[in-house]
């Protein structure tokens, strides 16, 4: 079956040896009891650090940091660590009102002055003239090249801020404090950032490394649960690719992690972070093993271009493409029977959609090709070998949908 395929196998990740190496066992035990009385009642954001994963880019090493209800200690320890006389605090209103406070109280601690920044929510705040706005606002708060960035919020005003922080004054550090599950596991780490052009998403950026990332687990309890639910899409993402204990772990504890019960979240993040981590510490810009992280986006991304953008989270999006991809690779012969049930399964279960919307195959046959032209004439078209283990095969948008597939 194998060899039928136009493909080339370029890297693989999971169950093969340099796979295994990086994995850790996930652990079994219930956390202290103060664990879980935290997760109720009012925050104070005096807690502490829980857990910690490297990212290790050799000069540029930075760690993901998370805890429960603890975002003033995350201030003092994000101004201690830049060191910046001035710090600009970017955010968006429904974060800003519920979480800029505690933040900074601890990034004022020592005297460091905060301008903090509310840009209005939403992607459509990802573009230039929202960026030329911010340049104008560190420019009024007097930020020099002693100066710094932190983020608060989703993906939204991490990859904005953090790209205001790559390209003022030709670079200064930043801090990510991402408030969704998807800024957490996926948009925060890996240096990703950018803004959204008039042509298309995300068409210009910077690979530009922040110099910490803090994670408040108690910030998710204002999500909406759609929007918790999006994110774990690429939590999930994360285990199938490339993690079957994971996998397996994540399984029968799904709503527990939705519900937020912190004796899932905390790990089942700290596990998602350190994946991301290590394929970004291993592929910094995205030259093999990181395109694995796309897996379910070719579908994905031609599902919201012809939404517009609209109606459908992207999470929800990446969901029906890791259904679309998973039934393929089983089509393919890549992965074995029964794989894209247990995925399929798992996505449901919560609450995510796993089928593409009605159209015709000419309609995401069109879309797919501009991801094909944006990755220079090939489509690396994600596959599972199993749950766990993945590899990408170039292929033709027609050999991704095949004669006769219908959404
Ligand atoms: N840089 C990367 O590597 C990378 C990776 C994946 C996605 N992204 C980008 O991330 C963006 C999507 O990120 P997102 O899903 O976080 O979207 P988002 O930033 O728009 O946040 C989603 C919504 O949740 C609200 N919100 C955020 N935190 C909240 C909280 N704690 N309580 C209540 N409401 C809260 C926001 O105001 C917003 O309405 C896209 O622009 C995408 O391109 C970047
Ligand atoms: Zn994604």
């Amino acid at each position: 079956m194998r060899s039928s395929l136009p493909s080339t196998r370029i890297d693989r990740y999971g169950r093969g040896e340099e796979g295994k190496s990086k994995r850790m066992k996930m652990k079994k035990s219930a956390p202290r009891s103060r664990d879980t009385k935290t997760s109720k009642g009012r925050l104070t954001g005096a807690g502490r650090a829980r857990a910690k994963v490297p990212v290790e880019l050799g000069d540029r090493s930075y760690c993901v940091e998370l805890g429960i209800d603890w975002l003033t200690t995350i201030g003092r320890r994000v101004a201690d660590g830049l060191d910046a006389e001035r710090i600009a605090l970017v955010t968006v209103p429904t974060v800003a009102r519920r979480y800029a406070p505690m933040l900074t109280r601890g990034l004022e601690a020592k005297g460091t002055r905060v301008k903090r920044i509310v840009v209005p929510d939403g992607d459509a705040s990802k573009n230039l003239r929202q960026l030329a706005k911010l340049y104008d606002q560190f420019l009024d708060h007097g930020l020099d090249r002693g100066s710094a960035v932190v983020t608060l919020g989703g993906g939204v005003v991490g990859d904005l801020g953090g790209f205001a922080a790559a390209s003022f004054l030709r670079g200064i550090p930043f801090a990510q404090v991402p408030t969704t599950v998807l800024a957490m596991v996926d948009a925060s780490i890996g240096g990703k950032t950018g803004v959204n052009l008039a042509q298309g998403k995300n068409l210009v950026g910077a690979f530009h490394q922040p110099r910490g990332v803090y994670i408040d687990i108690a910030t998710l309890r204002s999500l909406p649960r759609r929007e918790r639910a999006a994110g774990a899409a690429e939590l999930i993402k994360a285990a199938v690719i490339c993690d079957a204990d994971f996998f397996d772990w994540l399984e029968p504890r799904i709503e527990a992690l939705l519900d937020l019960d912190p004796k899932v979240v905390l790990p089942a993040l700290e596990r998602a972070c350190a994946i991301k981590a290590d394929v970004v510490a291993r592929d910094e810009r995205e030259r093999g093993l990181r395109r694995l992280l796309n897996f379910g986006h070719t579908l994905a991304h031609a599902i919201e271009k012809h939404a517009g953008y609209r109606g459908i989270l992207h999470g929800e999006a990446v969901s029906i493409g890791m259904a679309f991809a998973a039934k393929r690779s089983e089509a393919m012969g890549f992965a074995p029977a029964g794989t894209s049930d247990r995925l399929i399964g798992l996505l449901e279960r919560a609450g995510l959609p796993t089928h593409p919307p009605d159209r015709p195959r000419s309609a995401y046959l069109s879309a797919i090709a501009v991801d094909k032209k944006k990755q220079g004439g090939k489509i690396h078209f994600v596959v599972l070998d199993g749950i766990g283990s993945a590899g990408t095969a170039a292929l033709r948008p027609q050999d991704i949908l095949p004669a006769g597939w219908k959404a």
